[in-house]
């Protein structure tokens, strides 16, 4: 199945405080942009903070970027000011709200039932905003099943693993690497999980973020790992990250041209002309209906980025 909604590959972080940062995230190349009120701001900075991100997003600009707010998540006394605020104040240009530390359903209907509310209020399309539902604890990742199925408007399941490992008290400061007293990998368990939850409802699953900024080789490296498993981006926190992030969510040539191929070939031999085959031979290998859907997975990943075929399927004699 092939996750329903927008390009994610890199996720670009900017505080909501920083005007600055504001103005120079509109002309990044990442597929979405997420302006912060969270971790990123302080909480004295915090309204003002919710008024640059209201000005940001009506100033407008952001091309084809997914235009996203993260507020504060429902323990805090802030959540609820920060959606209205931000809703009432830019809700036609903004795309989604992502909510942190999401603990349970209610948290995200919620959300839901206030952006309706909102919606209603100011005669904008109902249902248009989505929710990006963060996971950064043990409460989230139990639920996170019934988290992703809480509302149609979600479209993605966000891993926070900074928050995540203080959470479950991983011994360790360095986001998202290996630790050597440990012989695996410590995130596999909680990525496989948020990936089957956000798969069972068909949604974006996006990891987090890498906070080494300058190291570029070491987010690549804890990158390839949740592409791997099929996340479908990651978040990113400073400009030399973006171009790695798209390169890696993206298939690369060789398996975007294989892809294509298998889909070529399998519609081919199906057909009448094609002797109306369902297990053929492609080169050395056996394809079927169930290569066509792996096919079908990585052949979308391509288009959805853009990228163009370097040969083309000729049935052998
Ligand atoms: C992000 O919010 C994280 O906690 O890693
Ligand atoms: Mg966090």
């Amino acid at each position: 199945m092939v996750a329903a909604g927008r390009p994610r590959r890199s996720c670009l972080a900017v505080p909501g405080s920083s005007l600055k940062m504001l103005d120079k995230a509109r002309g990044l190349p990442a597929d979405q942009v997420f302006l912060d009120l969270e971790d990123a701001v302080a909480p004295l900075a915090k309204p003002a903070a919710r008024k640059n991100v209201v000005a940001a997003l009506k100033e407008g600009g952001w091309g084809g970027k997914t235009r996203v707010v993260r507020v504060n998540d429902l323990t805090t006394p802030w959540t609820y000011r920060d959606v209205v605020e931000v809703v009432e104040g830019a809700g036609a240009g903004l795309d989604c709200v992502m909510l942190p530390k999401v603990q349970s359903a209610s948290h995200v209907e919620w959300l839901d039932l206030t952006l309706t509310q909102i919606e209603k209020a100011l005669g904008l399309e109902v249902g248009r905003i989505g929710i990006e539902a963060q996971i950064e604890n043990a409460a989230g990742l139990v639920n996170v099943d019934a988290i992703a199925g809480a509302s149609p408007r979600v479209e993605t399941i966000i891993f926070g693993p900074a928050d995540f490992m203080a959470s479950i008290n991983m011994r360790s400061l360095a986001v998202g690497a290996l630790i050597p007293e440990y012989p695996g990998d410590p995130y596999h368990y909680i990525l496989m999980r948020l990936l089957m939850a956000a798969r069972m409802h068909d949604k974006q699953a996006i990891d987090g973020p890498f906070l080494q900024i300058r190291d570029v080789d070491g987010f690549r490296e804890v990158a390839r790992r949740s592409a791997a498993l099929g996340f479908d981006g990651k978040w990113v926190l400073h400009p030399g990250q973006i171009e790695a992030a798209n390169e890696v969510y993206s298939p690369a040539q060789e398996d975007y041209d294989h892809a294509e191929l298998i889909l070529d070939a399998y519609e081919h031999y199906t057909s009448e002309a094609g002797g109306r085959r369902g297990a053929v031979m492609l080169g050395d290998e056996m394809i079927d209906e169930a290569s066509r859907k792996m096919a079908l997975v990585i052949a979308a990943k391509g288009r959805a980025a853009g990228m163009r075929r370097t040969s083309t399927f000729s049935p052998e004699g």
